[in-house]
């Protein structure tokens, strides 16, 4: 299998999807998230509202874009885990195995995020179950931060939930990519629309939709620095699910005739309008109550519910709004927990049911890692402070660009220009040649950067 030829004849082992709609669906499935609903809109309210916007969009096309199409070709012509298929395809273009790290890098780092994003997405189920039991009518402030240290103190409210949560991923996972995967997205998807639209009137005809549109729009290059350049370099990585494997493995079950240039601009495109949407409820909610949106972290878990607390309808469209959370959230974890499973049916030959479970299981045990680390654990700091701060900075700041780099110099360097081209349009297309340029100059450029900040060089 690793001559040139049966790189074309190689078929997933895993099946494929139905339809370009569906993989569009499913990879903005994944890209859509808590980073576009919770930390996209933070991110931008401490660091200034409009020029962090405008950074972001630009990191968005010219480092996300390149690194999409690189990962999902890579997949589609390894048509394997991201670990098999770097083996496979450094083989076939380099005669080099190693290629493979690059590939188990993604695989450790999809593992990781998942064991605490389950842990979030859990808080934003027991905050549903919350807003709509009324919880936070007409609370004040201090009222809001009791709830929130209520549930991050309990264990036990954070395990059940952290649990309902890995079980629906697990469940969807075992059930395989048409019966599963494909049903999920093409449910939740379209919902999770709707439901954006439904809020987002809301927060026209409720909120101070005027102020929270300028907040969002209006540049202020006064807050922008350095830090505020590399966290949005930083975001436009996580927001698109890139250097885990995931757009990689989801890549591996694309069907040959399908464009992945095409594809990927309209997941970019649906990941930025949900990001700029959540942002269009979000600001124009928070200030209908003269709060504040440089709020961090706390934005969604506290400012918000004070504010869906005093206007009418806050229950209601409250609740509405930790579902759509829920929705957002399931449909990236099945992202993340897919390329180790998928993993684990190709090299321990066991099937896609005992594989979901025993890595769910895995994932699920880390996790109450960072359960405790809101509690028992608070105190145990380390590095970058307590364990789930050491997962979060690992993963995001260290494995993530190390695997979308390599990946990307890859794809751009070291494949022929015949494989590659092959996969993209041919290569005299100008959809090739943007992303060629990309791939090998901006994007390399740029996450090196990103990356030698965080490592403490410059
Ligand atoms: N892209 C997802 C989000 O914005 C997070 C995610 C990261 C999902 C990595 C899958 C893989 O929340």
């Amino acid at each position: 299998m690793t001559n040139k030829d049966s790189t074309i004849l190689r078929q997933s082992l895993h099946g494929q999807w139905s339809s370009r709609i569906v993989f569009i669906l499913a990879v903005s499935g994944s890209a859509v998230g808590l980073g576009n609903i919770w930390r996209f809109p933070y991110m931008a309210g401490i660091n200034g509202g409009g020029a962090y916007v405008l950074i972001y969009l630009l990191c968005i096309f010219a480092i996300g874009l390149p690194i999409m199409i690189s990962e999902i070709m890579l997949g589609r012509r390894g048509r394997r885990n991201p670990m098999t298929s770097m083996e496979l395809l450094g083989l076939e273009e380099t005669g080099i195995k190693s290629w493979k790290y690059a590939g188990v890098i993604g695989l450790l780092a999809g593992f990781l995020i998942l064991s605490y994003y389950s842990v979030i997405a859990g808080w934003t189920l027991n905050y549903f179950m919350l807003t709509a039991q009324g919880l936070f009518d007409g609370i004040g402030p201090s009222g809001v931060d009791e709830v929130f240290n209520a549930l991050t103190l309990s264990i036990k409210t954070q395990v059940v939930f952290h649990t309902i949560f890995m079980a629906l991923t697990i469940l969807i996972i075992a059930k395989g990519i048409k019966a599963g995967l494909e049903r999920a997205v093409t449910i939740m998807m379209p919902a999770l629309f709707i439901i954006m639209v439904v809020l987002i009137i809301y927060a026209i005809t409720q909120g101070n939709f005027l102020e929270g549109l300028s907040f969002m729009f209006r540049p202020d290059f006064s807050k922008l620095d350095g830090s505020s350049l590399l966290s949005a370099m930083g975001q436009a990585f996580f927001t698109l699910s890139l250097g885990m494997g995931c757009v990689f493995t989801y890549g591996a079950y694309l069907p040959k005739k399908e464009s992945i240039f095409n594809s990927t601009i309209a997941i970019i495109l649906c990941d930025t309008l949900i990001a700029l949407l959540a942002g269009m409820i979000i600001f124009p909610i928070v200030f209908s109550y003269g709060l504040e949106p440089a709020e961090g972290p706390g934005l969604i878990f506290k400012t918000l519910p004070l504010a869906f607390g005093q206007i009418s309808g806050g229950t209601i469209f409250g609740s509405l709004f930790f579902i759509l959370l829920g929705f957002a959230a399931l449909t990236s974890a099945i992202s993340l927990l897919e390329p180790s499973v998928a993993w684990m049916i190709e090299q321990k030959n066991v099937s896609r049911k005992v594989s979901a479970i025993t890595i769910g299981l895995g994932i699920w045990a880390l996790g109450l890692l960072t359960v405790l680390s809101f509690n028992e654990l608070s105190d145990f700091t380390f590095w970058k402070g307590t364990v789930f701060d050491n997962f979060e900075h690992l993963a995001s700041n260290i494995l993530l660009p190390t695997s979308g780099l390599l990946f990307t110099v890859f794809a751009s360097w070291f494949m022929s220009k015949k494989s590659s081209s092959e996969e993209l349009n041919g290569e005299h297309s100008w959809q090739y040649r943007f992303w060629r340029f990309l791939a090998r100059y901006i994007a390399p450029i740029a996450v090196l950067i990103i990356f030698l900040n965080v490592i403490g060089i410059f």
